[in-house]
């Protein structure tokens, strides 16, 4: 459904992800994205993954615990466990009432982390993100690149050594960025690719100029 605004076309049910390695500035940029669109007057949620929901919440605290040692297939089914109570509960809802959703990792993460990095096949990983999203994916994903070894200091800073997955070697957090960065050949219209500026404010400015030149509706 299109309705006028601002003398653009929006498109509703609109649903944008943001992804990247660790201290990529995932968290600090989709968030200041949601505030900018709501400052706009567009209907807009700020979401996360995994997590975003109750249910999901309790698997975040279980997949990001240092203590808790699990097998990359657990892992797996755990991420796309979350994923789905994440779609019934948020998203879906969000986009059937014709708001934005704006999402903090998705589908690609799971590529890249479980697929690319952890080894496990991804044909059956995309089998599980259609089954998990009910085939929803994402119109829009910005893919923020930093080098990997200088966002896990960030990271690993601000979580006090960092959480499960931080704490991974540099050579497991390369993986996945080449794991992204394939995802994003494969599909360059959706994937779109910010290489982490100095400062937050020339980073935040850069994805407002892509997924304005991605013309995809959003009026900004
Ligand atoms: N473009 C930027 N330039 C400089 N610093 C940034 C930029 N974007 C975010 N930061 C800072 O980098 C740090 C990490 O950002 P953030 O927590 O948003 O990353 P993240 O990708 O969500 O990390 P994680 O993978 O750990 O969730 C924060 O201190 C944030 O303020
Ligand atoms: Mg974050």
């Amino acid at each position: 459904m299109r309705i006028c605004y601002n003398q653009c076309t929006v498109k509703k049910n609109f649903f944008i992800t943001f992804e990247g390695c660790e201290g990529s500035g995932k968290s600090t940029q989709s968030l200041l994205f949601c505030t900018h669109l709501k400052r706009m007057g567009i209907a807009a949620v700020h979401t996360r993954e995994p997590g975003g929901t109750g249910v999901a919440e309790s698997i975040r605290k279980i997949l990001l615990n240092p203590k808790n040692s699990i097998a990359p297939v657990t892992e797996l089914f755990l991420y796309e466990a979350s994923r789905a109570q994440h779609m019934h509960d948020i998203i879906l809802p969000a986009l059937s009432a014709g708001k934005i959703v704006v999402c903090d990792r998705f589908t690609d993460a799971t590529i890249a982390y479980q697929g690319y990095a952890r080894g496990l096949d991804i044909a059956i990983i995309r089998r599980l993100n259609a089954i998990a999203t009910g085939n929803r994916a994402p119109d829009l994903t910005i893919y923020l690149d930093i080098a990997p070894a200088k966002g896990l200091l960030k990271a690993k800073a601000i979580k006090n050594g960092g959480d499960r997955l931080d704490r991974e070697t540099l050579s497991f957090h390369r993986k996945v960025r080449r794991g992204y960065l394939a995802a994003a050949r494969g599909e360059p219209q959706r994937i779109r690719i910010i290489k982490t500026a100095e400062t937050i404010e020339e980073t935040q400015s850069l994805i407002i100029e892509t997924v304005r030149n991605a013309k995809r509706g959003i009026p900004l």
